[in-house]
Formats: structure tokens, C-alpha cells, sequence
């Protein structure tokens, strides 16, 4: 049996606190009485060493690289399921019946257009602005709307408001890109699956007819399912600490959005397939590898290493089949970016510095190929991330609101600014 008391000496005293296990996984130091106990606080910047939540959504082995959303693999989801399959069980812990899924897909695709003044909120945007500043506004915005799913006291409310915004994300995200591009705004279809429905909606045009590839089709949605949690990343911590003030699930969400939008998250896509442009020929390559070693330069390969991950990211390897498959679909036989990208990864893979350091790619490494591919330039790299993110963001949410112990999240702080002193007048300044 396991002993579950931690005990800690601090300048002489000791304390003994709870050890907690989970269902699987590292077990925890129970610490919410260290201040009351010791009148100190531990120093975790980064969260390294910090579970923030108690949660029984998305389990993540990162020695073993495994991913586990409600229990089920990553890569079984993604091989038999679609993504409306891994929303629901997400959301609502257990894969659904066929009765269920069908209701599911049906109020999903009955909530896909928005209130029609929202589109004049995109024009009100400079035509050059970043995708993702459209989408933090627009998703942040949608609570002026629907301020009958605003009530987070009101399981009913959560609920229409999880569904809007899994809902309304593709429609949102579509238009954002439109706007990018300046073509017209291109309604949803609902006879069209989830992710036929986004295609569609990016790359419909109304002067002509556009029938979606049903392969690429196919291939959208497994990317939205390699995405759609990833256990107490930062935006889904951001829409945690954001949510546990209380504030409205659609703020939440655009607060996760603005945490995603950064190159070491959700920005890596983007940034990866820049390197993989500006590498440009595999000739290049160690030029690079070499720059990403060198500790007196900030340069990192990015799409390599990951927080969690010290081995093989399974998505990434999900990803690498699929950009394939992608690529195959349509008819690229040689695309240099991703000879680059497989050599750039074997040369990795080999390297002293990257084997010590568990560095390996992530699922970022591949995506950015793929979605070029299916024609989306590199600025909608993180929406379309963001769209698929929003139903982990949402369930992570729903799980926080409905937990009765929850508390406004408040970190401490180590303070090492100045202490105690006078007001001085301007004149005595110096
Ligand atoms: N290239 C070169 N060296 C690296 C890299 C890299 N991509 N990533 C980490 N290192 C080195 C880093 O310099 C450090 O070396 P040292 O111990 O000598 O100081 C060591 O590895 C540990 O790095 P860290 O920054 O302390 O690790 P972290 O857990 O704080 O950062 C990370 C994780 C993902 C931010 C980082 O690996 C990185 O910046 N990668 C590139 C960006 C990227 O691909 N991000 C996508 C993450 S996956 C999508 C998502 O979940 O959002």
C-alpha cells in the first residue's frame, strides 16, 4: 500500500500533508494548507511542478506519448470517430449512442449562423488585420448577443452556450478569413458534415459552384480532433483562471483565444512552416540545426519540443499520416517544404543535443504542411486551432463551473521589488 503522507521540513518544523493519487497518472502533494500551516508559499513559475485542477477530461503520458481523451486513445478516435463524436465525449464524459450523436450533430448544425449584425463587426476591422485579432474580438463580442446563455448559474445556459460556440466557431473563424482575403461572407450549409461545412464556407465563392473533397474533408476533421484538448495547457489554464471569476463563457473563450495566439502555443503552426520556408532547401538544414543549439541564439526549431512530450507527440505522428494522405489527394508529388520537414526531422531525431533534451516534434511540425495544402494561408493556422480547441476549452470550463469546491483562482507571489518607503515630492527628486 501506498503511503499517502508527504511530510516537510521548512527551517526546522515539520509538516505532513496528504499525497493524492489519480485514476492513472503522477500522483499529487495535497499543499492548499501550506500557507495557513507555514506561513509560506511554494515557487512554481511556469507551473512545472503544479496540477491547478482536479479534472477527468484529457489524460496526457508525455514519457510514454499517449493521449487519452475521456479515457480513449487519441489515435483511435481519430481513426473511427469524427469530431462531433469527440466533442460530445468530451463534453459529456462517454461516447454517444447513435440516438445521442444524431441529436448532438442536430442542434450543433442548427446553431451555425450568427446574428446577422455581427457581420458588421468585421468591417469595423483594418482589411490587413491578423485573423486571430478578428477572432478575439468577434468570439469576445458574441456575449453582447446572446445574453440568454450568459447565466454560468444555469446548467441549461451552459449547455446552449457550449453548443453555440462549437456551433459558431467554424462560421465565425470562415468569415475572419474571408474578411483576410476580401471575398463576400459565405453562409453555413446545413446538409454539409462539420467540417465539409467549414471548407465551404472558406472556400465557396458565389460566382461559381464548389463541390468539397470528400478526402479533404475527412482530413479537416482529423485535425480538429488531434486538436480539441489538451489537458491544463496555457489557454486552456487562461480560460480556467478567466472562468472562475465568474465572468460569461464567451469572454472566457476569447481570453483562451488571445492565449493561443502566441508562437510558443498555438502560434507555432504558423511559425513552424515560416522556419520551414525561410530553411527553404534541405541543403540548409544544418546551418539551422546548428543555430538551434546555440545557446547565444534565440532561434529554436520550431514544431520541436513540447512541455509534456519528452517522446514522440502521438498527434504529430497522426498528422504526418494525414499530410500525406492530403498531399496524395491532391496530386502534390514534390512539395519542398516537406522534404525539408522530413529531413529536418531525421537530422533532429539523430542529433545529441535533441535526444538529450527530448525534443521531438510536435503535432505543429506537420500541421502547417497540411493546411497550406488544403489552401489556407499562414495567418489561419491558429484560428483553425482555435476553432478545434473551443469544445476542450468549453468542457474544461463546464467541469471548473460545476466542481462545488471551485474558488476564484488567485496565484501568490515571491516579491522582490522594493520595500516600504516615502512619497517624494517631484522637486526632490532625482
Ligand atoms: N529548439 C531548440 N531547443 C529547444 C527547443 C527547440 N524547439 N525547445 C526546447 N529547447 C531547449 C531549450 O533551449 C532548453 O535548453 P536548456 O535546458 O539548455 O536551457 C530545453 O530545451 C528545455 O526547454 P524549455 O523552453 O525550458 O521547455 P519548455 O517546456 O518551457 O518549452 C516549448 C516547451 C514547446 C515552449 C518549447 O519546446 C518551444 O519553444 N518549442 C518551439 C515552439 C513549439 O513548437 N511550440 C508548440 C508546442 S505544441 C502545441 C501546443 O500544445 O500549443
Amino acid at each position: 500500500m501506498a503511503d499517502n503522507n508527504a511530510k516537510l521540513n521548512v527551517r526546522g518544523a515539520a509538516h505532513d500533508f496528504d499525497v493524492l493519487d489519480g485514476s492513472i497518472g503522477p500522483s499529487v502533494v495535497n499543499i492548499s494548507s501550506l500557507y495557513k500551516d507555514t506561513d509560506m508559499f511554494t515557487y512554481d513559475p511556469g507551473f512545472t511542478s503544479t496540477a491547478s485542477c482536479e479534472s477527468k477530461i484529457t489524460y496526457i503520458d508525455g514519457d510514454e506519448g499517449t493521449l487519452l481523451y475521456r479515457g480513449y486513445p487519441i489515435e483511435q478516435l481519430a481513426d473511427h470517430g469524427d469530431f462531433l463524436e469527440s466533442c460530445y465525449l468530451l463534453l459529456y464524459g462517454e461516447l454517444p449512442t447513435k440516438v445521442q450523436k444524431d441529436d448532438f450533430v442536430s442542434r450543433v448544425t442548427y446553431h451555425t449562423m450568427i446574428h446577422e449584425q455581427m457581420n458588421r463587426f468585421f468591417s469595423g476591422f483594418r482589411r490587413d488585420a491578423h485573423p486571430m485579432a478578428i477572432m478575439v474580438g468577434t468570439v469576445g463580442a458574441l456575449s453582447a448577443f446572446y445574453h440568454d446563455s450568459t447565466d454560468i448559474a444555469d446548467p441549461h445556459q451552459r449547455m446552449v452556450a457550449s453548443l453555440r460556440m462549437i456551433a459558431k466557431m467554424p462560421t465565425i473563424a470562415a468569415m475572419a478569413y474571408k474578411y483576410h482575403v476580401g471575398q463576400p461572407f459565405v453562409y453555413p450549409r446545413n446538409d454539409l458534415g462539420y467540417a465539409a461545412n467549414f471548407l465551404h464556407m472558406c472556400f465557396a465563392v458565389p460566382c461559381e459552384e464548389y463541390k468539397v473533397n470528400p478526402v479533404l474533408a475527412r482530413a479537416m476533421d482529423r485535425i480538429f480532433i488531434l486538436h480539441a484538448d489538451h489537458e491544463q495547457n496555457a489557454s486552456t489554464s487562461t480560460v480556467r483562471l478567466a472562468g472562475s471569476s465568474g465572468a460569461n463563457p464567451f469572454a472566457c473563450i476569447a481570453a483562451g483565444i488571445a492565449c493561443l495566439w502566441g508562437p510558443a502555443h498555438g502560434g507555432a503552426n504558423e511559425a513552424a512552416l515560416n522556419m520551414l520556408s525561410e530553411i527553404g532547401s534541405v541543403d540548409n538544414i544544418p546551418e539551422y540545426v546548428e543555430r538551434a543549439k546555440d545557446k547565444d541564439d534565440p532561434f529554436r526549431l520550431m514544431g520541436f519540443g513540447h512541455r509534456v512530450y519528452k517522446n514522440y507527440d502521438p498527434r504529430a505522428r497522426i498528422m504526418q499520416k494525414t499530410t500525406h494522405e492530403v498531399l496524395g489527394e491532391l496530386g502534390i508529388k514534390d512539395d519542398p517544404l516537406l522534404d525539408v520537414a522530413i529531413e529536418l526531422e531525421k537530422i533532429a531525431l539523430n542529433d545529441e543535443y535533441f535526444i538529450e533534451k527530448k525534443l521531438y516534434p510536435n503535432i505543429d511540425f506537420y500541421s502547417g504542411i497540411t493546411l497550406r495544402a488544403l489552401g489556407f494561408p499562414t495567418t489561419m493556422f491558429t484560428v483553425l486551432f482555435a476553432l478545434a480547441r473551443t469544445v476542450g476549452w468549453i468542457a474544461q470550463w463546464k467541469e471548473m463551473v460545476e466542481d462545488p469546491s471551485q474558488r476564484i483562482g488567485r496565484p501568490r507571489q515571491l516579491y522582490t521589488g522594493a520595500t516600504k518607503r516615502d512619497y517624494t515630492p517631484i522637486d526632490q527628486r532625482r
